[in-house]
């Protein structure tokens, strides 16, 4: 690998998505899928760690994904409290920090426990910092923002003119994070599903047709390879080569 992968992409976000339509398209209840989709995420959190690339954030349950069937839901909890039991340790001899984001009020006790343990038991991890972002939604995150902004300007300690970028981002569940340069989305849908909004302002958005369970290290390379092809012009002019 180049030196230049090292720095560049710092954050990588990855939409898990097709894992039901892999176990379809095999005669498979969608639940295989979902389980295969999490021996996929254990390769590409080891391989993203061996690239050098510094944050890795993934949507597994998002704020719309209640409509599932409650069989559905009841399973990704219980392949939650899996992966937080197997995998803390796994995580941890890699030196990889992990943290939810995302609100896990409604799940349930024993699985947030699970994960503020593997947040604890990682957290003076300096390597490659993963966010799983849990019963996530971009447009919840920003309204909780700016629900504590305002609770701050009421109060007194904050003015409305002293709200800018910078610092409405420190109310995000991404706080403190560089936003990502690389978002990835598997199964061939173009679209955010509610992922990240304020971060991905300017991220370049990869679609690979493979679904999750089949997203492997090949996969993530070719990821990107794609994403060094692009020219980012940030609203500027071209850059010269
Ligand atoms: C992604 O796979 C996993 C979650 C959203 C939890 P899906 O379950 O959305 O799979 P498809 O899109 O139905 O194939
Ligand atoms: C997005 O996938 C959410 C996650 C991957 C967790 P969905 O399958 O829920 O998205 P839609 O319904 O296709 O937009
Ligand atoms: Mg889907």
């Amino acid at each position: 690998m180049t030196m230049e992968l090292l720095t560049d992409p710092r954050h990588v976000a990855i939409i898990m998505d097709g894992n039901g339509r892999w176990a379809e398209r095999r005669g498979l209840p969608r639940s295989f899928g979902h389980r295969a989709g999490v021996e996929a995420l254990r390769r590409v959190v080891r391989h993203s760690a061996d690239l050098g690339i510094r944050y890795l954030t993934v949507y597994a349950f998002s704020t719309e994904n209640w409509k599932r069937p409650r069989r559905e839901i009841n399973f990704l909890f219980g392949l939650l409290r899996e992966y937080f039991q197997k995998t803390v340790e796994e995580l941890h001899a890699m030196r990889v920090r992990i943290r939810i984001i995302g609100d896990m009020t409604p799940f349930p006790a024993d699985v947030r426990d699970l994960a503020a343990k593997a947040g604890q038991r990682t957290r003076e991890n300096g390597g490659l910092r993963l966010q799983i972002a849990l019963n996530y939604g971009g447009r919840a995150e920003i309204v909780k923002a700016a629900r504590a902004l305002a609770a701050e300007a009421r109060e007194g300690s904050l003015t409305p003119a002293e709200i800018d970028e910078d610092r409405f981002a420190l109310y995000l569940h991404t706080a403190g994070l560089p936003d990502p340069e690389l978002v990835i989305r598997t199964s061939g849908e173009s679209r955010l599903s509610n992922f990240l909004l304020w971060q991905t302002a300017y991220a370049e958005l990869v679609v690979t047709d493979l679904c999750w369970p089949d997203f492997d290290e090949a996969a993530l390379e070719n990821a990107l390879t794609e994403y060094r092809r692009r020219d980012r012009r940030f609203g500027s002019v071209r850059r010269e080569k």
